[in-house]
């Protein structure tokens, strides 16, 4: 039997089908092919160094040294964004972490900016290490962003820490209002934003509150996925309303 009826026939009697079509899809393949590229610059930039002092580092950020594992997630966004398929647009990444989705942006020929606090040595050294530019703030409720320069295409934010999450400090309505109308106020009128908030250990997105959940779903021009970790606000459509 050839390979591929072998894996037609696991695929259709053990309920393999979705998942293994995914895998044989030329997307899937494509993001590999990107990801094994990234991968290899980033070690060959000097990656391997920043590994051997991975005890330096505290838990929560050493999980960023699976280079691959952390490239694939970013591939898949900046892929369901749109951000492969264009280039030139204006990105602030921000909570920007080790930078890997600029990174990649910015090999799509991207304006690129990070913001974040510097407290974490292994992020600091690998924005250093990408050469991410990178604006050191700390991001709090009802505080403006710093000035950021020109407005941006797209503002986004991945498994978001600052809004306090699974702490008796969670941004509430007012906070995320607040901070939204900022962001806002940095775009250019036809741009995006897109938060993902934090999986945490739970993946279940419960410490979303549900006021905010509910002014979320409402805002004109705006997306929250049914399981709550994405948010996408187009501003055009936004601004109609
Ligand atoms: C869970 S990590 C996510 C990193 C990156 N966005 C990613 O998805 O790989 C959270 C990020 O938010 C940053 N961060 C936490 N609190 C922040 C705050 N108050 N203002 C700005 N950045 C913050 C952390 O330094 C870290 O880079």
């Amino acid at each position: 039997m050839s390979v591929r009826r072998i894996v037609s026939h696991i695929a259709e009697n053990t309920g393999l089908r979705s998942p293994l079509l995914r895998l044989c899809s030329s997307e899937f393949r494509c993001n590999h092919r990107l990801v094994k590229s990234l991968s290899r610059e980033i070690t060959e930039a000097g990656f391997e160094k920043i590994c051997r002092r991975r005890e330096q580092y505290i838990e929560a950020t050493r999980k960023y040294l699976e280079l691959d594992r952390y490239l694939e997630e970013v591939v898949r966004e900046a892929r369901a964004l749109g951000l492969l398929d264009s280039s030139g647009l204006r990105v602030l990444d921000m909570g920007c972490g080790a930078g890997y989705f600029l990174y990649t942006l910015r090999k799509y020929g991207h304006d690129i900016l990070g913001l974040d606090i510097d407290n974490y040595i292994f992020y600091n050294e690998i924005v250093e290490l990408l050469k991410i530019p990178r604006i050191t703030h700390q991001i709090e409720k009802f505080k403006p962003l710093p000035d950021l320069g020109e407005p941006f295409d797209l503002i986004t934010a991945f498994s978001i820490c600052f809004d306090c999450h699974g702490t008796e400090h969670v941004w509430g309505v007012s906070e995320w209002e607040y901070f939204i109308d900022d962001c806002l106020g940095h775009l250019r009128p036809d741009g995006r934003l897109f938060f993902c908030f934090n999986p945490a250990s739970t993946h279940v997105f419960d410490f979303v509150p549900d006021e905010v959940e509910e002014m979320l779903r409402k805002i004109p021009g705006a997306h929250l996925s049914h399981n709550k970790e994405k948010f996408l606000l187009d501003y055009a459509k936004h601004a109609i309303v």
